[in-house]
């Protein structure tokens, strides 16, 4: 069975009156939401602000990128212990716009996978292709590619911890949304690829999907048998339109 998850990414957003209202505001919304998880990424520099906040909540905490080191000389960045230690229990890898501006590559994303799970965070695992990609036709060969560098050096056991992010570049920031059936058609990709790794395990993975989502388009994606939930970009940034999301419609188990 998997639980729809709903992963607000603040990106660079979030100085920390902002955060903290935001934080409460998603909090008192997701109050009374059964049968989904609901987390919050916000800036590094708010996630101790954020996580006071939501102490004792349902909300979860997640952090937008983690280097794979506990310790050392590494200017500027922020390791798996100190997440832990904030309180996140999940951390985005491999966010496009990681990939895109600051050169972060497959190998690196899985090791950064790789050590998520070591100390016991969840990596949330983002996978996709760009337009020029899609246009051309290489849209599986592209996320199939992706999802093996990532993953498949995996072991089952860790491959059931991990969630997936289908985040089609296009759809990124975009307000252009992926068909329900265009979303639908990777995510079961996805969970194929899984599935010749990990077998039965890969229907325990949840797979998300990003880009541009909003309250008007989120009961049609979630009709869906393979999405399982959703990574939300700028919608998150306003709570009514997040919790919004949360509370898609109709609520049903996935299996
Ligand atoms: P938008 O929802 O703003 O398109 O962003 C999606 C995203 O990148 C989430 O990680």
């Amino acid at each position: 069975m998997r639980i729809p998850l709903i992963v607000g990414n603040w990106k660079m957003h979030g100085l920390l009156a902002e955060a903290r209202a935001l934080a409460a505001a998603v909090r008192a919304g997701a109050e009374t939401l059964n049968g989904r998880e609901v987390a919050v990424a916000p800036p590094f520099t708010a996630l101790a602000a954020v996580r006071e906040v939501l102490q004792d909540s349902a909300v979860a905490l997640a952090a937008q990128n983690m280097h794979w080191e506990e310790r050392g000389a590494f200017t500027g960045e922020v390791s798996p212990l100190m997440l832990r230690e904030v309180g996140c229990q999940f951390v985005i890898l491999g966010h496009s716009e990681r990939r895109q501006y600051f050169g972060e590559t497959d190998a690196m994303v899985e090791q950064k996978v790789r050590s998520a799970l070591a100390h016991e965070l969840v990596p949330i695992v983002c996978v996709g292709e760009t337009l020029k990609e899609r246009e051309s036709g290489q849209t599986l060969e592209v996320v199939t590619t992706q999802v093996r560098r990532a993953l498949l050096a995996l072991e089952a056991a860790a491959i059931r911890r991990v969630v997936v992010a289908y985040e089609p570049v296009w759809a990124i920031g975009t307000g252009r949304v992926a068909t329900p059936q265009q979303a639908q058609e990777v995510h079961r990709w996805i969970r194929n690829l899984l599935r010749e790794k990990a077998g039965e395990v890969a229907a325990e993975v949840r797979i998300l999907y990003g880009g541009s989502v909003k309250p008007d388009n989120i009961d049609d994606l979630m009709k869906e048998p393979d999405i399982d939930g959703v990574l939300v970009g700028g919608a998150s940034l306003d709570a009514q339109a997040f919790v919004r999301i949360a509370r898609f419609s109709p609520a049903r188990e996935r299996e």
